[in-house]
């Protein structure tokens, strides 16, 4: 089975032979790659929307994985109990989202030894909510898919965590890889940065000036972490 790069991304960050509980399956692409790569012996697939839930079942029965894949109805982490995966994955959704299936089930979320994250988009958010809640990032990835750039955070439960704003704004471990893709992420947030002070210019905002000071901190904070 043939996915696309983002999904292949989160994949390849998944240990082989791992119990993995996906959150929000949609279409159940994911599971149904992991258990056909022989990645997943088996794979809990979640879903909170009967259209999505309804998609995955045909899905994973057009495919013969019933047995493989457990598709459970409900939201975020609530389906599961804890202990019985060892991986979660959330993808294809905003950070806000995200932040709400961790708050509605703080034990289980804590309880998973990764957890892999794709956000759609305010990733800045959510790097601030798992570090001001003691999930430490073990690694970040980037992909490029229809022009888009996506972000994939791998990330653990722990005890305590210090952390600086660069963490937050650019990620602790993604500001300091240099293969092409990801410098090419930097110089596109570096570009966007500038492309947004210039056009506060000659915004006649009443707190423009403000929020130039507040990107161009920004702008210093990214041009000193990627040097
Ligand atoms: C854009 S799709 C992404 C599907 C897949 N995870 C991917 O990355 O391609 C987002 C899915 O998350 C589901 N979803 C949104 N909030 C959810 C929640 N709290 N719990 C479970 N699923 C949720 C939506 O119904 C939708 O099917």
């Amino acid at each position: 089975m043939r996915i696309k790069k983002r999904l292949q991304l989160i994949a390849s960050k998944i240990p082989k032979g791992s119990k993995v509980a996906d959150i929000g399956t949609d279409h159940a692409y994911l599971p149904i790659y992991l258990v056909t790569e022989g990645i997943c012996p088996k794979v809990i697939a979640t879903e909170v929307l009967p259209g999505p839930y309804l998609k995955a079942k045909e899905n994973i029965e057009r495919f013969g994985f019933m047995d493989r894949i457990e598709l459970r109805y409900g939201s975020g982490f609530k389906p599961l109990t804890s202990k019985e995966s060892d991986v979660a994955v959330i993808s294809g959704m905003g950070a806000m989202t995200i932040i709400d299936i961790f708050e509605e089930s703080k034990q289980i979320a804590s309880s998973f030894q990764t957890i892999i994250l794709q956000p759609m988009k305010n990733v800045a958010e959510l790097r601030k909510y798992l570090l001001t809640h003691c999930y430490k990032i073990i690694d970040e990835d980037v992909c490029k898919e229809d022009g888009k750039f996506y972000e994939v955070l791998t990330i653990k439960s722990v005890g305590t965590l210090a952390f600086v704003e660069a963490d937050v704004l650019f990620g602790p471990i993604l500001r300091h890889k240099k293969d092409p893709i990801t410098v090419s992420y930097m110089k596109y947030q570096e570009k966007h940065l500038k492309m947004i002070i210039e056009s506060l210019k000659d915004s006649r905002r009443t707190d423009s000036k403000q929020m130039i000071f507040e990107y161009k901190k920004r702008l210093d904070v990214l041009k000193e972490a990627i040097k």
